[in-house]
Protein backbone atom coordinates (compact mmCIF):
# COMPACT_ATOMS: atom_id res chain seq x y z
CA UNK A 1 0.00 0.00 0.00
CA UNK A 2 1.13 3.67 -0.69
CA UNK A 3 0.65 6.16 1.81
CA UNK A 4 0.23 9.78 0.39
CA UNK A 5 -0.22 12.78 2.47
CA UNK A 6 -1.70 15.62 0.68
CA UNK A 7 -2.75 19.18 1.37
CA UNK A 8 -5.47 19.26 -1.53
CA UNK A 9 -8.96 20.01 -0.83
CA UNK A 10 -10.94 16.57 -0.28
CA UNK A 11 -13.01 16.86 -3.09
CA UNK A 12 -10.60 17.31 -5.60
CA UNK A 13 -9.30 13.39 -4.35
CA UNK A 14 -9.05 10.82 -6.98
CA UNK A 15 -10.51 7.72 -4.83
CA UNK A 16 -12.67 5.19 -4.55
CA UNK A 17 -13.98 6.14 -1.18
CA UNK A 18 -13.48 9.73 0.89
CA UNK A 19 -13.91 9.60 4.64
CA UNK A 20 -15.28 12.42 6.21
CA UNK A 21 -15.74 12.59 9.92
CA UNK A 22 -19.30 13.73 11.28
CA UNK A 23 -18.37 15.53 14.45
CA UNK A 24 -21.28 16.71 17.44
CA UNK A 25 -21.60 20.48 16.86
CA UNK A 26 -20.70 22.26 13.56
CA UNK A 27 -16.76 22.83 12.38
CA UNK A 28 -15.32 25.99 12.54
CA UNK A 29 -13.81 28.33 9.81
CA UNK A 30 -12.30 26.73 6.75
CA UNK A 31 -12.91 23.73 8.06
CA UNK A 32 -16.79 24.47 8.00
CA UNK A 33 -16.29 25.67 4.89
CA UNK A 34 -14.86 22.45 3.44
CA UNK A 35 -17.88 20.38 4.88
CA UNK A 36 -20.53 23.23 3.30
CA UNK A 37 -18.87 22.46 -0.06
CA UNK A 38 -18.58 18.49 -0.24
CA UNK A 39 -21.99 18.69 0.81
CA UNK A 40 -23.11 20.94 -1.72
CA UNK A 41 -21.12 18.70 -4.42
CA UNK A 42 -23.57 15.75 -3.20
CA UNK A 43 -26.65 17.64 -3.78
CA UNK A 44 -27.54 18.81 -0.02
CA UNK A 45 -27.66 14.75 0.56
CA UNK A 46 -24.78 14.98 4.03
CA UNK A 47 -27.00 17.57 5.56
CA UNK A 48 -30.29 15.74 4.48
CA UNK A 49 -29.03 12.24 6.13
CA UNK A 50 -27.79 14.10 8.71
CA UNK A 51 -31.14 15.65 9.50
CA UNK A 52 -32.88 12.34 9.09
CA UNK A 53 -30.49 11.25 11.83
CA UNK A 54 -28.75 8.32 9.13
CA UNK A 55 -25.22 10.17 9.29
CA UNK A 56 -24.61 11.11 12.45
CA UNK A 57 -21.50 11.79 15.28
CA UNK A 58 -21.77 8.42 17.01
CA UNK A 59 -18.68 7.29 17.34
CA UNK A 60 -18.05 4.63 14.18
CA UNK A 61 -21.84 5.00 12.94
CA UNK A 62 -20.51 4.73 9.26
CA UNK A 63 -22.49 5.72 6.39
CA UNK A 64 -21.82 5.40 2.26
CA UNK A 65 -23.07 7.90 0.20
CA UNK A 66 -23.09 8.51 -3.17
CA UNK A 67 -19.83 10.99 -4.66
CA UNK A 68 -21.48 12.63 -7.44
CA UNK A 69 -19.50 15.91 -8.29
CA UNK A 70 -15.88 14.13 -6.31
CA UNK A 71 -13.23 12.96 -7.00
CA UNK A 72 -14.51 10.07 -4.94
CA UNK A 73 -16.70 7.79 -6.28
CA UNK A 74 -18.64 7.58 -2.60
CA UNK A 75 -18.24 9.41 0.38
CA UNK A 76 -17.77 7.64 3.99
CA UNK A 77 -19.40 10.13 6.70
CA UNK A 78 -18.29 8.50 9.94
CA UNK A 79 -19.40 9.27 13.28
CA UNK A 80 -16.54 11.11 15.24
CA UNK A 81 -17.71 11.73 18.40
CA UNK A 82 -17.39 15.10 20.83
CA UNK A 83 -14.27 16.91 18.95
CA UNK A 84 -13.33 17.68 22.84
CA UNK A 85 -12.86 13.94 23.46
CA UNK A 86 -11.13 13.05 19.45
CA UNK A 87 -7.81 11.72 22.12
CA UNK A 88 -5.38 9.49 20.17
CA UNK A 89 -7.09 6.24 21.19
CA UNK A 90 -10.19 7.76 19.50
CA UNK A 91 -7.61 8.97 16.54
CA UNK A 92 -6.89 5.14 15.93
CA UNK A 93 -10.01 3.62 16.10
CA UNK A 94 -11.60 6.46 13.94
CA UNK A 95 -9.24 5.31 11.47
CA UNK A 96 -9.59 1.65 11.97
CA UNK A 97 -12.82 1.35 12.25
CA UNK A 98 -13.08 3.01 8.46
CA UNK A 99 -10.60 0.68 7.18
CA UNK A 100 -13.44 -2.13 8.81
CA UNK A 101 -16.32 -0.55 7.19
CA UNK A 102 -14.93 -1.77 3.59
CA UNK A 103 -14.99 -5.10 4.14
CA UNK A 104 -16.48 -6.93 1.51
CA UNK A 105 -15.81 -3.93 -0.59
CA UNK A 106 -14.46 -3.51 -3.64
CA UNK A 107 -12.62 -0.69 -3.19
CA UNK A 108 -8.25 -0.21 -3.59
CA UNK A 109 -8.09 3.72 -3.19
CA UNK A 110 -9.22 5.57 0.00
CA UNK A 111 -8.48 8.82 0.95
CA UNK A 112 -9.12 10.13 4.52
CA UNK A 113 -10.16 13.78 5.26
CA UNK A 114 -8.51 15.06 8.78
CA UNK A 115 -9.94 18.80 9.41
CA UNK A 116 -7.19 21.00 10.96
CA UNK A 117 -9.38 21.39 14.13
CA UNK A 118 -9.68 17.85 14.78
CA UNK A 119 -5.72 18.04 15.55
CA UNK A 120 -6.50 21.13 17.83
CA UNK A 121 -9.31 19.42 19.64
CA UNK A 122 -7.70 16.54 20.00
CA UNK A 123 -4.76 17.91 21.30
CA UNK A 124 -6.93 19.36 24.73
CA UNK A 125 -8.85 16.48 24.80
CA UNK A 126 -5.00 14.98 25.40
CA UNK A 127 -4.25 17.42 27.92
CA UNK A 128 -7.44 16.76 30.07
CA UNK A 129 -6.61 13.23 30.28
CA UNK A 130 -3.07 13.87 31.19
CA UNK A 131 -0.91 13.10 27.92
CA UNK A 132 1.08 15.27 25.66
CA UNK A 133 -0.93 17.45 23.49
CA UNK A 134 -1.31 15.93 20.00
CA UNK A 135 -0.29 17.33 16.97
CA UNK A 136 -1.13 17.06 13.47
CA UNK A 137 1.69 14.44 12.75
CA UNK A 138 0.56 12.14 15.90
CA UNK A 139 -2.49 12.23 14.24
CA UNK A 140 -1.89 11.49 10.78
CA UNK A 141 1.05 8.78 12.87
CA UNK A 142 -2.29 6.98 14.23
CA UNK A 143 -4.51 7.46 11.39
CA UNK A 144 -2.22 5.36 8.91
CA UNK A 145 -1.66 2.90 12.23
CA UNK A 146 -5.35 2.09 12.35
CA UNK A 147 -5.96 2.15 8.68
CA UNK A 148 -2.89 -0.68 8.79
CA UNK A 149 -4.63 -2.56 11.27
CA UNK A 150 -8.09 -2.31 10.49
CA UNK A 151 -7.38 -4.30 7.70
CA UNK A 152 -6.18 -7.33 9.91
CA UNK A 153 -8.72 -9.90 10.08
CA UNK A 154 -7.66 -13.57 11.32
CA UNK A 155 -10.16 -15.28 9.63
CA UNK A 156 -8.07 -15.30 6.56
CA UNK A 157 -5.58 -17.22 8.50
CA UNK A 158 -6.71 -21.07 7.67
CA UNK A 159 -9.49 -20.26 5.71
CA UNK A 160 -8.23 -19.64 1.98
CA UNK A 161 -11.65 -18.17 0.66
CA UNK A 162 -12.60 -15.95 2.92
CA UNK A 163 -14.04 -13.01 0.91
CA UNK A 164 -15.30 -10.67 3.83
CA UNK A 165 -12.01 -9.45 5.24
CA UNK A 166 -11.18 -5.46 4.61
CA UNK A 167 -9.65 -4.85 1.28
CA UNK A 168 -5.64 -4.66 1.27
CA UNK A 169 -5.38 -0.82 -0.25
CA UNK A 170 -3.15 0.32 -2.74
CA UNK A 171 -3.04 3.92 -2.04
CA UNK A 172 -4.07 5.30 1.12
CA UNK A 173 -3.89 9.26 1.16
CA UNK A 174 -4.57 11.83 3.98
CA UNK A 175 -5.78 14.74 3.05
CA UNK A 176 -4.35 16.88 6.09
CA UNK A 177 -2.23 19.93 5.68
CA UNK A 178 0.45 21.35 7.55
CA UNK A 179 3.87 23.42 7.66
CA UNK A 180 5.40 20.39 7.10
CA UNK A 181 4.56 18.45 4.66
CA UNK A 182 7.55 15.95 4.60
CA UNK A 183 6.74 15.52 8.61
CA UNK A 184 3.37 14.46 7.56
CA UNK A 185 4.52 11.82 5.41
CA UNK A 186 7.29 10.50 7.69
CA UNK A 187 4.39 10.38 10.78
CA UNK A 188 2.03 8.58 8.15
CA UNK A 189 5.17 6.24 7.27
CA UNK A 190 5.85 5.59 10.85
CA UNK A 191 2.24 4.53 12.30
CA UNK A 192 2.46 2.38 8.81
CA UNK A 193 5.18 0.46 9.97
CA UNK A 194 4.18 0.50 13.72
CA UNK A 195 0.41 -0.85 11.98
CA UNK A 196 2.28 -3.76 10.11
CA UNK A 197 4.57 -4.53 13.52
CA UNK A 198 1.03 -4.92 15.14
CA UNK A 199 -0.55 -7.21 12.36
CA UNK A 200 3.20 -9.51 12.62
CA UNK A 201 2.21 -10.14 16.42
CA UNK A 202 -1.80 -10.32 16.47
CA UNK A 203 -1.17 -13.00 13.83
CA UNK A 204 1.36 -14.65 15.60
CA UNK A 205 -0.78 -15.17 18.64
CA UNK A 206 -3.82 -15.54 16.74
CA UNK A 207 -2.57 -18.83 15.74
CA UNK A 208 -3.80 -22.08 17.05
CA UNK A 209 -1.79 -24.15 19.64
CA UNK A 210 -1.55 -27.21 17.26
CA UNK A 211 -0.06 -24.92 14.79
CA UNK A 212 2.29 -22.53 16.84
CA UNK A 213 4.32 -24.69 19.31
CA UNK A 214 7.33 -22.84 21.53
CA UNK A 215 9.77 -24.64 18.03
CA UNK A 216 7.35 -23.00 15.41
CA UNK A 217 7.36 -19.78 17.21
CA UNK A 218 11.07 -20.06 17.52
CA UNK A 219 11.45 -20.79 13.68
CA UNK A 220 9.23 -17.34 12.69
CA UNK A 221 11.10 -14.91 14.95
CA UNK A 222 14.02 -16.47 13.27
CA UNK A 223 12.71 -15.67 9.54
CA UNK A 224 12.15 -12.80 10.43
CA UNK A 225 15.23 -11.96 12.40
CA UNK A 226 16.73 -12.89 8.87
CA UNK A 227 14.44 -11.12 6.69
CA UNK A 228 15.17 -7.96 8.90
CA UNK A 229 18.73 -7.71 10.07
CA UNK A 230 18.32 -8.92 13.66
CA UNK A 231 20.54 -11.44 15.41
CA UNK A 232 18.76 -14.28 16.75
CA UNK A 233 20.38 -17.49 19.19
CA UNK A 234 17.01 -20.21 20.11
CA UNK A 235 18.01 -21.56 23.93
CA UNK A 236 16.81 -25.65 23.61
CA UNK A 237 16.02 -27.53 26.64
CA UNK A 238 19.52 -28.68 26.79
CA UNK A 239 21.17 -25.65 27.35
CA UNK A 240 19.25 -24.20 29.30
CA UNK A 241 18.76 -27.52 31.79
CA UNK A 242 23.31 -26.67 31.74
CA UNK A 243 22.74 -22.96 32.35
CA UNK A 244 20.68 -23.50 35.07
CA UNK A 245 17.21 -22.15 34.24
CA UNK A 246 15.65 -23.91 36.47
CA UNK A 247 12.24 -22.01 36.26
CA UNK A 248 12.02 -22.21 32.75
CA UNK A 249 12.39 -25.60 32.32
CA UNK A 250 10.15 -26.34 35.08
CA UNK A 251 6.95 -25.65 32.68
CA UNK A 252 8.85 -26.59 29.47
CA UNK A 253 9.90 -30.71 30.23
CA UNK A 254 6.10 -31.25 30.69
CA UNK A 255 5.26 -31.28 27.03
CA UNK A 256 6.42 -33.05 23.82
CA UNK A 257 6.88 -30.19 22.35
CA UNK A 258 10.11 -28.97 23.79
CA UNK A 259 10.49 -25.41 25.00
CA UNK A 260 12.84 -22.23 23.27
CA UNK A 261 14.14 -19.16 24.74
CA UNK A 262 13.61 -17.08 21.62
CA UNK A 263 16.61 -13.77 22.08
CA UNK A 264 16.79 -11.45 19.46
CA UNK A 265 19.04 -8.33 19.88
CA UNK A 266 19.71 -5.37 17.44
CA UNK A 267 23.69 -3.72 17.75
CA UNK A 268 26.77 -5.21 18.89
CA UNK A 269 27.42 -6.99 22.76
CA UNK A 270 27.52 -4.03 25.53
CA UNK A 271 25.95 -1.31 23.09
CA UNK A 272 23.41 0.98 24.47
CA UNK A 273 21.19 3.82 22.99
CA UNK A 274 21.29 7.19 22.87
CA UNK A 275 19.60 7.68 26.18
CA UNK A 276 22.39 4.92 27.53
CA UNK A 277 20.29 2.46 28.12
CA UNK A 278 19.80 -1.27 26.65
CA UNK A 279 16.40 -2.22 26.49
CA UNK A 280 14.96 -5.79 26.75
CA UNK A 281 11.60 -6.20 25.83
CA UNK A 282 10.38 -10.06 27.62
CA UNK A 283 6.97 -11.89 26.59
CA UNK A 284 5.39 -14.62 28.37
CA UNK A 285 5.31 -17.61 25.70
CA UNK A 286 3.07 -19.80 26.80
CA UNK A 287 2.06 -21.94 23.77
CA UNK A 288 -0.76 -23.42 25.32
CA UNK A 289 -1.65 -22.98 29.09
CA UNK A 290 -3.63 -25.78 30.09
CA UNK A 291 -2.46 -25.10 33.50
CA UNK A 292 -0.11 -27.97 33.77
CA UNK A 293 -0.82 -30.77 36.82
CA UNK A 294 -2.80 -27.87 38.23
CA UNK A 295 -5.51 -28.38 35.83
CA UNK A 296 -7.34 -25.39 34.58
CA UNK A 297 -11.42 -26.11 34.28
CA UNK A 298 -12.42 -26.79 30.41
CA UNK A 299 -14.79 -23.50 30.29
CA UNK A 300 -12.52 -20.97 27.91
CA UNK A 301 -9.47 -23.30 28.33
CA UNK A 302 -9.03 -22.71 24.70
CA UNK A 303 -8.26 -18.70 25.04
CA UNK A 304 -5.31 -19.65 26.19
CA UNK A 305 -3.76 -20.56 22.54
CA UNK A 306 -3.62 -16.93 23.69
CA UNK A 307 -1.17 -17.06 26.33
CA UNK A 308 1.39 -17.13 24.17
CA UNK A 309 0.91 -13.40 22.88
CA UNK A 310 3.20 -11.19 25.20
CA UNK A 311 5.97 -13.72 23.48
CA UNK A 312 4.75 -12.36 19.86
CA UNK A 313 4.14 -8.93 20.66
CA UNK A 314 8.06 -8.78 21.72
CA UNK A 315 8.95 -10.16 18.47
CA UNK A 316 6.92 -8.10 16.56
CA UNK A 317 8.34 -4.98 18.79
CA UNK A 318 11.59 -5.47 18.20
CA UNK A 319 11.08 -6.18 14.35
CA UNK A 320 9.40 -2.69 14.12
CA UNK A 321 11.91 -0.86 16.37
CA UNK A 322 14.39 -2.12 13.54
CA UNK A 323 12.50 -0.72 10.73
CA UNK A 324 11.98 2.59 12.02
CA UNK A 325 15.72 2.73 13.92
CA UNK A 326 18.10 0.34 12.35
CA UNK A 327 21.13 1.30 14.18
CA UNK A 328 19.22 0.80 17.90
CA UNK A 329 20.44 -1.21 20.73
CA UNK A 330 17.91 -3.42 21.84
CA UNK A 331 17.08 -6.95 22.67
CA UNK A 332 13.95 -9.06 22.91
CA UNK A 333 13.14 -12.39 24.98
CA UNK A 334 10.32 -14.51 24.60
CA UNK A 335 10.44 -17.95 26.86
CA UNK A 336 8.07 -20.22 24.46
CA UNK A 337 6.78 -23.50 26.24
CA UNK A 338 3.63 -25.21 26.61
CA UNK A 339 2.10 -25.82 29.55
CA UNK A 340 1.01 -29.59 29.89
CA UNK A 341 0.49 -32.53 32.25
CA UNK A 342 2.29 -35.39 31.94
CA UNK A 343 3.98 -37.48 33.49
CA UNK A 344 7.24 -35.23 33.23
CA UNK A 345 5.73 -32.35 34.42
CA UNK A 346 6.45 -30.47 37.30
CA UNK A 347 4.45 -30.98 40.48
CA UNK A 348 2.53 -29.35 43.15
CA UNK A 349 5.49 -28.56 45.80
CA UNK A 350 8.34 -29.40 43.65
CA UNK A 351 11.01 -27.36 44.38
CA UNK A 352 13.36 -25.65 41.75
CA UNK A 353 16.49 -22.86 41.27
CA UNK A 354 16.11 -20.40 39.12
CA UNK A 355 18.78 -19.01 37.12
CA UNK A 356 18.99 -16.23 39.31
CA UNK A 357 20.07 -18.68 42.38
CA UNK A 358 17.19 -18.23 44.37
CA UNK A 359 14.84 -21.80 45.41
CA UNK A 360 10.99 -21.71 44.05
CA UNK A 361 8.39 -23.71 45.46
CA UNK A 362 5.97 -24.39 42.35
CA UNK A 363 2.80 -24.58 44.83
CA UNK A 364 0.39 -24.39 41.38
CA UNK A 365 1.69 -25.03 38.40
CA UNK A 366 -0.69 -22.69 36.65
CA UNK A 367 1.10 -20.02 38.02
CA UNK A 368 3.19 -20.76 35.35
CA UNK A 369 4.17 -17.46 33.54
CA UNK A 370 6.16 -15.63 36.47
CA UNK A 371 8.21 -19.05 36.55
CA UNK A 372 9.47 -18.66 33.31
CA UNK A 373 9.45 -14.65 32.94
CA UNK A 374 11.95 -14.96 36.13
CA UNK A 375 14.73 -17.08 34.54
CA UNK A 376 13.98 -14.35 31.19
CA UNK A 377 14.22 -11.55 32.95
CA UNK A 378 17.47 -12.95 34.84
CA UNK A 379 18.89 -13.98 31.47
CA UNK A 380 17.95 -10.21 29.81
CA UNK A 381 20.05 -8.51 32.75
CA UNK A 382 23.03 -11.19 32.02
CA UNK A 383 23.42 -10.30 28.47
CA UNK A 384 23.40 -6.54 29.49
CA UNK A 385 19.99 -5.12 29.83
CA UNK A 386 19.79 -1.87 31.86
CA UNK A 387 16.06 -1.45 31.46
CA UNK A 388 13.59 -4.02 31.65
CA UNK A 389 9.90 -4.14 30.03
CA UNK A 390 7.89 -7.28 30.11
CA UNK A 391 4.42 -8.23 28.78
CA UNK A 392 2.79 -11.16 29.57
CA UNK A 393 -0.82 -12.56 29.96
CA UNK A 394 -0.12 -13.25 33.47
CA UNK A 395 -3.39 -12.98 36.19
CA UNK A 396 -7.05 -13.72 35.38
CA UNK A 397 -7.37 -11.51 38.35
CA UNK A 398 -6.38 -8.57 36.05
CA UNK A 399 -9.02 -8.80 33.67
CA UNK A 400 -11.35 -9.19 36.66
CA UNK A 401 -10.14 -6.06 38.10
CA UNK A 402 -9.43 -3.71 34.92
CA UNK A 403 -11.80 -5.79 31.95
CA UNK A 404 -10.70 -5.62 28.83
CA UNK A 405 -9.91 -1.81 28.17
CA UNK A 406 -7.21 -1.29 30.44
CA UNK A 407 -3.73 -2.64 30.86
CA UNK A 408 -2.53 -3.29 34.36
CA UNK A 409 0.83 -2.18 35.27
CA UNK A 410 3.16 -2.62 37.79
CA UNK A 411 7.31 -0.65 38.01
CA UNK A 412 10.21 0.47 39.84
CA UNK A 413 11.58 2.90 39.82
CA UNK A 414 8.73 5.56 39.42
CA UNK A 415 10.60 7.46 36.88
CA UNK A 416 11.41 4.21 34.56
CA UNK A 417 7.28 2.96 35.75
CA UNK A 418 6.16 6.79 34.28
CA UNK A 419 8.73 6.60 31.20
CA UNK A 420 7.02 3.58 30.18
CA UNK A 421 3.42 4.61 30.68
CA UNK A 422 4.09 7.97 28.70
CA UNK A 423 5.58 6.45 25.94
CA UNK A 424 2.04 4.11 25.71
CA UNK A 425 -0.05 7.91 26.39
CA UNK A 426 1.42 8.89 23.06
CA UNK A 427 0.39 6.12 21.47
CA UNK A 428 -3.58 5.97 22.92
CA UNK A 429 -2.47 2.63 25.02
CA UNK A 430 -4.03 2.91 28.20
CA UNK A 431 -2.16 2.00 31.77
CA UNK A 432 -3.19 1.38 35.43
CA UNK A 433 -0.31 0.80 38.35
CA UNK A 434 -0.64 -1.72 40.56
CA UNK A 435 0.93 -0.98 44.01
CA UNK A 436 4.15 -3.62 44.81
CA UNK A 437 2.32 -4.24 48.25
CA UNK A 438 5.53 -5.72 50.58
CA UNK A 439 3.37 -6.79 53.44
CA UNK A 440 2.06 -9.63 50.87
CA UNK A 441 5.67 -10.89 50.31
CA UNK A 442 4.95 -13.03 53.55
CA UNK A 443 2.07 -14.82 52.09
CA UNK A 444 4.05 -16.48 49.46
CA UNK A 445 6.70 -17.67 52.29
CA UNK A 446 7.95 -21.16 51.90
CA UNK A 447 9.23 -23.90 54.17
CA UNK A 448 11.29 -25.66 51.86
CA UNK A 449 12.67 -22.71 49.21
CA UNK A 450 13.02 -19.29 49.41
CA UNK A 451 9.75 -18.32 48.63
CA UNK A 452 6.62 -20.20 46.49
CA UNK A 453 4.95 -19.10 43.02
CA UNK A 454 1.37 -18.28 44.48
CA UNK A 455 0.02 -18.07 47.52
CA UNK A 456 -3.71 -17.57 48.84
CA UNK A 457 -6.29 -15.72 46.09
CA UNK A 458 -6.14 -12.22 48.43
CA UNK A 459 -4.34 -9.57 46.44
CA UNK A 460 -2.82 -12.15 44.15
CA UNK A 461 -2.40 -9.40 41.48
CA UNK A 462 -0.21 -7.76 43.77
CA UNK A 463 1.80 -10.59 44.45
CA UNK A 464 2.30 -11.99 40.69
CA UNK A 465 3.59 -8.68 40.69
CA UNK A 466 5.99 -9.39 44.02
CA UNK A 467 6.85 -12.47 42.69
CA UNK A 468 8.50 -10.93 39.36
CA UNK A 469 10.27 -8.33 41.11
CA UNK A 470 12.52 -11.27 43.07
CA UNK A 471 14.08 -11.64 39.65
CA UNK A 472 15.23 -8.10 38.50
CA UNK A 473 17.70 -6.09 39.78
CA UNK A 474 17.03 -2.96 37.41
CA UNK A 475 14.52 -0.55 36.36
CA UNK A 476 11.45 -2.64 35.03
CA UNK A 477 7.58 -2.60 34.14
CA UNK A 478 5.31 -5.32 34.07
CA UNK A 479 2.30 -5.22 31.87
CA UNK A 480 0.00 -7.80 32.77
CA UNK A 481 -1.89 -7.88 29.37
CA UNK A 482 -4.12 -11.22 30.55
CA UNK A 483 -7.49 -8.45 29.83
CA UNK A 484 -6.40 -6.35 26.75
CA UNK A 485 -4.77 -9.11 24.60
CA UNK A 486 -7.13 -10.53 22.64
CA UNK A 487 -11.02 -9.79 22.36
CA UNK A 488 -14.28 -12.15 22.44
CA UNK A 489 -15.95 -10.13 20.39
CA UNK A 490 -15.72 -7.89 17.28
CA UNK A 491 -16.07 -4.10 17.68
CA UNK A 492 -15.98 -1.84 14.99
CA UNK A 493 -12.56 -1.31 15.07
CA UNK A 494 -10.88 -4.32 16.05
CA UNK A 495 -12.69 -8.10 14.83
CA UNK A 496 -12.24 -10.97 17.65
CA UNK A 497 -9.02 -12.49 18.93
CA UNK A 498 -5.48 -10.52 19.38
CA UNK A 499 -5.17 -6.94 19.76
CA UNK A 500 -1.69 -6.27 19.48
CA UNK A 501 -1.84 -4.32 22.82
CA UNK A 502 1.55 -2.59 24.35
CA UNK A 503 2.96 -3.00 20.83
CA UNK A 504 2.82 0.50 19.68
CA UNK A 505 4.19 1.53 23.41
CA UNK A 506 7.19 -1.21 22.99
CA UNK A 507 8.16 0.40 20.00
CA UNK A 508 7.47 3.92 21.17
CA UNK A 509 9.44 3.46 24.25
CA UNK A 510 12.82 1.96 22.57
CA UNK A 511 12.93 4.47 19.81
CA UNK A 512 13.36 6.96 22.67
CA UNK A 513 16.73 5.60 22.69
CA UNK A 514 17.03 6.76 19.23
CA UNK A 515 17.38 10.48 20.76
CA UNK A 516 19.96 11.65 22.81
CA UNK A 517 18.73 12.38 26.28
N1 LIG B 1 -2.44 -17.63 31.56
C1 LIG B 1 -3.08 -17.53 32.84
C2 LIG B 1 -3.75 -16.17 33.06
C3 LIG B 1 -4.92 -15.84 32.18
C4 LIG B 1 -6.21 -16.09 32.61
C5 LIG B 1 -4.75 -15.20 30.98
C6 LIG B 1 -7.28 -15.74 31.82
C7 LIG B 1 -5.82 -14.84 30.18
C8 LIG B 1 -7.09 -15.11 30.61
C9 LIG B 1 -2.03 -17.72 33.93
O1 LIG B 1 -1.00 -18.56 33.64
C10 LIG B 1 -2.74 -18.29 35.12
O2 LIG B 1 -3.19 -19.39 35.01
N2 LIG B 1 -2.80 -17.53 36.20
C11 LIG B 1 -3.42 -17.98 37.39
C12 LIG B 1 -2.52 -17.61 38.55
C13 LIG B 1 -2.88 -18.27 39.84
C14 LIG B 1 -2.71 -19.77 39.73
C15 LIG B 1 -2.02 -17.71 40.92
C16 LIG B 1 -4.77 -17.29 37.50
O3 LIG B 1 -4.91 -16.14 37.09
O4 LIG B 1 -5.70 -17.94 37.97
MN1 LIG C 1 -1.47 -20.58 34.01
ZN1 LIG D 1 -0.52 -18.74 31.65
Amino acid sequence: MQIRVVPDQPWSVAADVLAVPVFAGDLEGADGEVLSELDRRLDGAIGEYRRLGEVDSQLFRRVMLRGRDLGASWLLAVGAGDGAAFDRRTAYRFAASIERRLAGLHVTRMAIWLPASIARSGSAAAAASGAPPMSLDDLVMLVARGVVEGSYDPATIYRGGYQDAPPALDELVIVASGPDMAALEAAAERGRVIGEGARIARDLANRASNDVSPEVLADAATDLAKANGLSIDVIGPERATEMGMGLFMAVGRGSDNPPRLIVLRNGADGARDAQGRLLALVGKGVTFDSGGISIKPSDRMEEMKMDKTGACTVIAAIVTAKRLAPDLPLLALAPAVENMPGSHSTRPGDIVKALNGKVVEVQNTDAEGRLILGDALTYAERLGATHLLDAATLTGAVERAFGKQVTGAFGTPQPWYDAVVAAGARQGERYWQIPLVDDYVRDMESWYADFQNSGPADGSLVKSGLFLREFVTRPWVHLDIAGTAYMRRATPWAPRGATGTSHATMVELALEGAKPA
